[in-house]
């Protein structure tokens, strides 16, 4: 069983609890944002049952996400791991992406943004997608030079591969990798992973629970859809017709180890990634109390090795990519 103590992270100091609140969904991505004052209380409802490590980014609604965050954390600030990310820019009227900036101007611009609506200092400031056109060390060297000014306690990268964490790495030590790692997202697994083991660096699970697949949550008959739901086929593949009625028959599996614990398919699907090993924290993104208070739970759920052989070929038969190619484009394996 995964222990509910909080797990150090990279070469700080700091301890996260192993199951953090991913932010994103309450401001844009799975149907629209939420009422304000809720997704306040929600953060509160989290600190007082020990999350103490919120992830957002300068890219989600726009600042929108940053700003709840802040206004959520302010005066409670003491223990919290406040993780915030750059790199991608959009277009402010249409929301479109218009590229990746890791140059130090951006990393400026963005810090000053993000440090603001937080209102605090980050602890944790993440390059959220490389930038092809940047060398990996220019954005090394002015992410340290926030950390000199007091401004950013340590540096992340998300969706980089085993190199370019590497050169990172040289510069300035890195503190979490973030990618997404679920059943059925193990790509981690042969480089990234590896390689943050060897350099002490913290794998930062996000999409546990394959952006709300494997909790069993959805069926034939209700899919994500509706206004700003980004899980459609033609942005998230596994959500496709086709790749879906595949995908939701191998959650089946995963409903079937749930029901020899008693427990529900999104625990088992936490608890298999919390079991990875001390260095691999989660994110999972809820915007509901029971889900914050079930994903908590998985803490207590104890797989055992049949239960992970059952589990183990999912990854291999998930359908889809997962985003659509463009997406592919921006993340490194
Ligand atoms: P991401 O990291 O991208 O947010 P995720 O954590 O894999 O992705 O999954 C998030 C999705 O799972 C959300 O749609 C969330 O919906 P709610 O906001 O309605 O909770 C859903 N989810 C999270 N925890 C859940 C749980 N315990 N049971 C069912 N659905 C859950």
């Amino acid at each position: 069983m995964a222990t509910h103590d909080p797990r150090p992270i990279g070469n700080t100091d700091l301890h996260v609890h192993p199951v953090g609140l991913g932010c994103m969904g309450m401001s844009e991505f799975y149907g629209p944002a939420m009422d304000e004052d809720a997704a306040v209380e929600l953060i509160h409802q989290a600190l007082e049952r020990g999350v103490n490590h919120f992830d957002t980014a300068e890219m989600y609604g726009i600042g929108h996400n940053e700003a709840l965050l802040g206004r959520a954390l302010r005066d409670r600030r003491d223990g919290l791991v406040i993780a915030t990310k750059f790199g991608p820019l959009r277009d402010r009227e249409t929301g479109e992406f218009t590229g990746v900036d890791g140059s130090r101007d951006n990393v400026r611009r963005a810090s000053d943004g993000s440090l603001e609506r937080l209102g605090t200092t980050i602890d944790l400031y993440y390059l959220h997608r490389m930038d092809p056109a940047t060398p990996i060390e220019t954005t090394a060297e002015a992410v340290a030079e926030l950390v000199e000014e007091g401004k950013v306690r340590s540096f992340g990268l998300s969706e980089a591969g085993p190199e370019t964490i590497r050169r990172a790495h040289a510069v300035l030590p890195l503190t979490a990798v973030q990618t997404e790692y679920s059943l059925f997202s193990r790509g981690v697994e042969s480089g990234v992973l590896p390689v943050c083991r060897e350099l002490g660096i913290t794998l930062v699970a996000y999409s546990p629970l394959g952006r709300g697949l494997l909790t069993g949550r959805f069926d034939r008959e209700s899919r994500p859809d509706g206004e700003g739901e980004f899980r459609q086929g033609g942005s998230q593949p596994r959500f496709a017709e086709g790749n879906y009625e595949r995908n939701l028959a191998l959650v089946e599996t995963v409903k079937e180890v749930a029901g020899r614990h008693g427990v529900t398919p999104a625990q088992v699907a936490l608890a298999w990634v919390l079991g990875r090993g001390q260095e691999v924290v989660s994110i999972p993104g809820t915007t509901k109390l029971e889900n914050l208070e079930s994903n908590l739970g998985a803490l207590d759920v104890s797989l055992t090795d049949e239960d992970r052989e059952t589990l183990e070929g999912l990854g291999e038969l998930v359908a889809g990519e997962r985003y659509n190619e463009y997406g592919m484009q921006a993340v490194e394996e």
